[in-house]
């Protein structure tokens, strides 16, 4: 009988990750058979710049994963990120279609197109989701599953998710020339969340935060579903820019000295705590502006006062966001943060200090069986993508409407996938 494989790919703008699993009959969750993370090259905030480079990274992200799983590798499911991701709202109204007043799964695909019908046509922007985030039938909104309720005016209020047409096209071409198909895409948070939050989390109120290299990006949600969501061009690379600039030393050496000794809390270290340059340098290539490595040395405090000076501005714009969604202050399950930047020391209490929120590194749901938990935050959109093809490719009838999240592209899975819709 053939296996049932999901392949995941995250194209990051620091790393390329792939989780391969398998889904196996009678088995809640999909076993994870390999892991590949590589450095990424050719890719800036999560956007393609550069098609050869990204096609290699993506092989060697797969054949690492491939080599530790044994399975060959024809498609994958691709998380969607990066600085050309833009969200909106809309709203849809549409009458009620049936006589007796009994909304039907056809009047909330209509209710659905309609809000679709009003998002302004580009053409170069791709839809990737729109997601109902609440209904109202009649005078009573709060709906999440109205098909069965009775009215005359059914209205939807919906988060559209979109991206640019040809960054798109750019990254599923990266893909397809490295020699895969695309089962299908999803915008990388969303993808994130279903690895690290759980259902209670998502229901009281919660941001995922995921701070990578290039970008930091975000999905808010309440009452179950994403009421907010979006991406700042803000990442671990920028602070490493900035170290190299502070110390003036290169940016490989900056990115060491961060990953070893960054922090985010200046107060935690006094004038004495140096961190050593020749400590990062290969013996032969010791001698930099004249001076010997050997006398050189970076006070810490300065290292994570550049560090927070970055991240402000961060902070800055996800205060702002939070705002806009009306819930600033106001997460009761507060932040969780996944990405290769969540992994700097102090991050948590430096977000919860200037979020006023309570801040929690994300830790992978139990059906990761055997994912080192260390690994957890950097591998969360590659994981939770998993757990996506595994929800859409095995329990589609067991989701409840407000979980689909639609997408409208022009995918023939998409088409079968739609046609699920009730
Ligand atoms: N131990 C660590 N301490 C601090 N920063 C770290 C650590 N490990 C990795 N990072 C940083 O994490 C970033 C990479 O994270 P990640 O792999 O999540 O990004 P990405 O997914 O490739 O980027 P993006 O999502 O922005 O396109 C890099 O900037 C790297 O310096
Ligand atoms: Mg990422």
């Amino acid at each position: 009988m053939a296996r049932n494989i999901i392949v995941a790919l995250d194209i990051g703008t620091s790393t390329v990750e792939t989780v391969i699993a398998e889904t196996i009959r009678g088995e809640d969750a999909p076993r994870i058979l390999g892991v590949g993370v590589v450095p990424s090259q050719g890719v800036r905030k999560g956007v393609v710049i550069d098609l050869g480079e990204v096609m290699i990274s993506i092989r060697r992200s797969v054949e690492e994963a491939r080599k530790s799983s044994g399975v060959p590798v024809r498609s994958v499911w691709l998380a969607v990120g990066g600085s050309h991701v833009s969200v909106s709202s809309s709203r849809g109204v549409v009458a009620v279609s049936r006589a007796d007043g009994e909304i039907s799964p056809e009047d909330v695909r209509r209710v659905i197109s309609a809000a679709e019908s009003f998002v302004a046509k580009n053409p170069n922007k791709e839809l990737l989701h729109i997601i109902p985030r609440d209904f109202r039938v009649d005078n009573e909104s709060g709906i999440k599953d109205p098909v069965g309720m009775h009215g005359v005016r059914l209205e939807v209020d919906t988060l559209i998710v979109e991206c640019s047409a040809p960054f798109l096209k750019n990254i599923l071409k990266c893909v397809e020339g490295a020699g895969f198909a695309v089962e299908d895409y999803v915008f990388s948070p969303l993808a994130a969340a279903r690895a690290v939050l759980t259902k209670r989390q998502k229901e009281l109120g919660v941001m995922l935060l995921d701070v990578g290299g290039g970008t930091a990006s975000f999905v808010v949600y309440e009452e179950g579903v994403p009421l907010h969501a979006g991406v700042v061009p803000i990442g671990g690379g920028h602070i490493t820019n900035d170290v190299a600039i502070g110390f003036r030393t290169h940016v490989d050496i900056a990115e060491e000295i961060k990953k070893m000794y960054g922090s985010c809390l200046p107060d935690e270290f006094s004038k004495r705590d140096t961190v050593r340059l020749a400590e990062f340098l290969p013996e032969d290539q010791n001698a930099l502006q004249g001076k010997t490595a050997e006398g050189i040395s970076y006070p810490r405090r300065e290292l994570a006062e550049i560090v927070s000076a970055r991240l402000q501005d961060l902070f800055e714009v996800l205060h702002k966001e939070l705002k806009k969604a009306g819930r600033s202050g106001l997460l009761p399950a507060g932040v969780i943060l996944v990405g290769g930047t969540s992994l700097l020391p102090g991050l948590a209490e430096v977000t919860k200090r200037e979020l006023k929120l309570p801040v929690e590194l994300g830790r992978l749901q139990d059906f990761y069986e055997g994912v080192d938990e260390k690994t957890a935050p950097v591998l969360a959109t590659a994981l939770g993508m998993v757990q996506w093809a595994h929800w859409k490719t095995c329990e589609p009838e067991g989701a409840t409407f407000t979980d689909k999240v639609r997408h409208v592209n022009k995918h023939p899975f998409m088409k079968w996938l739609r046609s699920l819709l009730p």
